[in-house]
């Protein structure tokens, strides 16, 4: 299957993925990594992996025209499954029914919980025990798609948005790429991960 990932941002997340992808075996192949400005810092990590890269910028664009960009440029890979991973725009429902049922999310947010931005420091107000993320299918609800994997780890009584945030990102790096594995091979079933 080849797979796209979209970035905003370090994509660190991204470079778990393309690196999981690189085992023999796996179901994936990394193909393209887009962000949609140019000082992604995911960018040069994507280059240095060997993997084809893309920026569609945003800045200056209409919704319609930058995912009309962002679609032809995936087209063009001939890609098969979009991986968002720290990409920061909200995609169009015309865009996700282009790709629904292809278009993974990570969140971080033990989902139906917390979705939308801030969410460790939403997770401490709320004063829970608990704290995650989770992949899940990108349909036009923001932060709503079917469930595919969550990662739960305890919260410390000394945390802060920052050091949950911390805590989180490896787990993260563990979830994505078992997800991605499991649905590139058509498996069911969800990921229940655990720190
Ligand atoms: C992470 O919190 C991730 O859950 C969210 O964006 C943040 C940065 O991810 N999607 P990355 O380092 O850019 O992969």
């Amino acid at each position: 299957k080849r797979v796209a990932i979209l970035i905003s941002g370090s994509g660190s997340n991204m470079v778990k993925l393309v690196e999981s992808m690189a085992d023999s075996g796996h179901p994936g192949e990394a193909v393209l990594v887009l962000a949609n400005k140019a000082e992604a810092g995911g960018l040069t990590k994507a280059e240095a992996l060997g993997v084809p890269v893309a920026v569609v910028a945003h800045k200056g664009k209409t919704r319609e025209e930058f995912e009309a960009e962002v679609s032809a440029v995936l087209e063009a890979a001939e890609v098969d499954i979009v991986c968002l991973a720290g990409f920061m725009r909200v995609l169009s429902a015309a865009f996700v029914r282009e790709w629904q049922g292809r278009i993974l999310n990570i969140h971080p947010s033990l989902l139906p919980l917390f979705k939308g931005l801030d969410t460790h420091q939403r997770a401490l107000d709320a004063g829970m025990a608990v704290h995650g993320a989770t992949v899940h299918q990108v349909t036009a609800d923001l932060d709503a798609g079917p469930i595919l994997g969550q990662a739960v780890m305890p919260v410390h009584e000394d945390d802060t948005a920052e050091t949950l945030a911390a805590r989180l990102l490896p787990l993260e790096h563990r979830l994505y790429p078992e997800v991605l594995a499991r649905f590139a091979a058509g498996s069911r079933g969800r990921v229940a991960l655990f720190a």
